[in-house]
C-alpha cells in the first residue's frame, strides 16, 4: 500500500482545498439534525460534522452531491463520466490483495447500535446506515457482489437490511441452504467503489472487478475475518451474517423519488466485528429525493442503459437519468442522425432494458441532456404531440415505482427529434452569424471582466 492510494480521504482533502467542504463545529444530534443540515445544504458543499453528540466519530455527508465532484473524484469532467463508466463496464480487473489496510487499523469494540447512525425522516421508524456498500459472495459459485442496501440497527448487534427481492445480494442469500450469508458492510470507500456498487451487471459479475477502470489503478482489498475481500482504504468495515429467513417488518421508508414506501418484511443480520481507520469517519448519504442519492444511482444506470441499447441502436448518444425522477424513473436520450422511426424504437429499447424507467425523452444531439430547459424547449418546438407522444399502459415496473399497481405502470415517451418536413422555415435556431459570434467571444475573453465566452 502506498501513501498515494486513492481513498475517500484523498477526495475530501482535494475538495477541502477547493473550498467545497463546510465544517459544522457546533454540537449536532444524529437524530434528525444531521438530516436537516444535509437537506438544507443539498445541492451544495460536502458537509463534515466534527461534534456529533455522544460520539468521537466524525460524520461526513453530501460528498458526491454534484456531477462535477463525482467527475473530479474519477479524474474526468462531467461530460466524460458516461464514457468512463462505459469503459469500466467493459473491463474486469482482479483487485490487488494486501495484508495491511487502513480499514483494519483499529478494532472498534462497540456494538452496531453504538455507532452514531442518523435518523433521517419524520415517518421512518429508526436510524439508517445509508452509505454501506455490502460485499458478499455467491454461496454456490463463489462469485463476488457489491451493492448498497440500507441497514437499520435493531438493538445490540442485530439489524434489518432492506434489499429489493430482485437484487443480486438477495438472490445470492436465497441460494444459501439456510438463507444465511456472510457479508461485510463497507462505509466510506473511494467514490469509484460506490459508483461500481450501483452498476447493473449480470449475476456473478463482481462489481469490485470493475473499479480499477474507474480508479485508473488496481483496487487494493484486504480479507475480513469472515472471509470476504473489502476495500483496504475504506473508513469502516462492519462484518455480519445476513439471514433472509429471519425477517423484520420495516414500516415506512423513504425512496429515491422522495415518497415513503412500505415494503413489508425485510432480512436481518447479526453483526460480529467492526474495524476501521483509527479516526474513522462515518459517511452518510442523505436518502430520499436528494442529489447524492440520485447521481450515485443515475450515472451507472445511464452508462449501463447506453451499453445495452447501443447493441441494437448504435447511433444512441449521451443518456441522462435525470434528477427529477430521483435518478431512476426518467431519462433523456440523445440520438445522432436518426433514421425514421428510430426515436420510438429507442424508447422501447430503453423500457425493455430497464423496468424502472417510466418516462423517456428522445432528443437530437444538439440538446444537452442534463439541461432541463433545453429538453423542455426541444419538446415544445419539435414534438407534434399527436404523433410524438407515446403512452403505453400497463407495462411491467419495479416495486419502487411510486404509482405501481399490480406490478405495472403506464410509460410515457416523447419523441422530440426534429423532423425537417414539419416546418417550411426548418429548425435553424435564430442567432447572429457564427463568424461574428466567434469574434465577439474572443473580444469578451480579452476584457477579463469574467464574461463567459
Ligand atoms: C445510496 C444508495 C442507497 C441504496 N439503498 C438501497 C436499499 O436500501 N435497498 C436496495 O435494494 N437497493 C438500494 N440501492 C440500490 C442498489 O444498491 C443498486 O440497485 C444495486 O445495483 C443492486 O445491486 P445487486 O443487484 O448487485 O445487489 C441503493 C443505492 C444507493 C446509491
Amino acid at each position: 500500500m502506498t501513501a498515494a492510494e486513492p481513498s475517500l480521504r484523498s477526495v475530501l482533502t482535494a475538495e477541502d482545498a477547493r473550498g467545497e467542504v463546510v465544517d459544522i463545529t457546533e454540537p449536532v444530534s444524529a437524530e434528525y439534525e444531521i438530516a436537516a443540515y444535509l437537506t438544507r445544504l443539498d445541492p451544495g458543499p460536502i458537509v463534515r460534522f466534527g461534534n456529533v453528540v455522544g460520539t468521537d466519530l466524525k460524520i461526513v455527508g453530501n460528498v458526491l452531491g454534484s456531477r462535477t465532484r463525482i467527475a473530479r473524484a474519477l479524474g474526468t469532467t462531467p461530460d466524460g463520466i458516461e464514457a468512463l463508466i462505459d469503459k469500466a463496464i467493459k473491463r474486469s480487473d482482479p483487485p490487488r490483495i494486501v495484508q495491511q489496510a487502513a480499514s483494519r487499523e483499529r478494532d472498534y469494540s462497540i456494538t452496531l447500535d453504538q455507532l452514531p447512525i442518523p435518523t433521517f425522516f419524520e415517518r421512518e421508524n429508526g436510524p439508517y446506515l445509508t452509505a454501506g456498500v455490502i460485499i458478499a459472495r455467491d454461496p454456490i459459485t463463489g462469485a463476488g457482489n457489491a451493492s448498497f442496501a440500507r441497514v437499520r440497527p435493531l438493538g445490540g448487534n442485530r439489524a434489518m437490511i432492506g434489499i429489493a427481492p430482485n437484487h443480486h445480494l438477495n438472490l445470492m442469500a436465497q441460494r444459501s441452504p439456510d438463507g444465511r450469508l456472510e457479508i461485510a458492510v463497507v462505509i466510506g470507500a473511494h467514490p469509484a467503489v460506490q459508483l461500481a456498487a450501483c452498476l447493473y451487471l449480470g449475476l456473478g459479475d463482481d462489481e469490485l472487478t470493475h473499479v480499477a477502470a474507474l480508479l485508473g489503478r488496481p483496487l487494493s482489498v484486504v480479507e475480513t475475518t469472515n472471509g470476504l475481500l473489502v476495500p483496504a482504504e475504506a473508513e469502516l468495515i462492519l462484518e455480519a451474517t445476513l439471514d433472509v429467513r429471519d425477517t423484520f417488518v420495516e414500516g415506512a421508508v423513504s425512496e429515491y423519488h422522495g415518497l415513503y414506501e412500505n415494503y413489508g418484511p425485510a432480512a436481518t443480520a447479526e453483526f460480529t466485528k467492526i474495524t476501521g481507520r483509527s479516526d474513522a469517519m462515518l459517511q452518510v448519504i442523505l436518502p430520499g429525493w436528494h442529489r447524492e442519492h440520485a447521481y450515485l444511482g443515475a450515472l451507472p444506470i445511464a452508462a449501463g442503459l447506453r451499453n445495452a441499447v447501443a447493441r441494437s441502436i448504435p447511433n444512441v448518444g449521451e443518456i441522462a437519468v435525470v434528477e427529477s425522477g430521483g435518478g431512476r424513473l426518467s431519462a433523456v436520450v440523445q440520438l445522432h442522425r436518426p433514421r425514421p422511426g428510430q426515436g420510438k424504437q429507442l424508447m422501447f429499447a430503453c423500457w425493455g432494458s430497464l423496468s424502472m424507467l417510466k418516462q423517456v425523452i428522445i432528443v437530437d444531439s444538439d440538446i444537452d441532456v442534463w439541461d432541463p430547459i433545453q429538453v423542455e424547449w426541444a419538446k415544445i418546438t419539435r414534438c407534434r404531440f399527436e404523433r410524438d407522444l407515446i403512452v403505453v399502459p400497463e407495462v411491467r415496473t419495479d416495486r419502487s415505482e411510486p404509482l405501481e399497481a399490480g406490478g405495472v405502470v403506464t410509460k410515457l415517451g416523447f419523441d422530440a427529434l426534429a423532423v425537417e418536413s414539419d416546418r417550411t422555415e426548418g429548425f435553424q435556431v435564430a442567432a447572429p452569424p457564427a463568424a461574428v459570434m466567434e469574434q465577439v467571444a474572443k473580444r469578451l475573453a480579452g476584457t477579463a471582466r469574467g464574461f463567459r465566452s
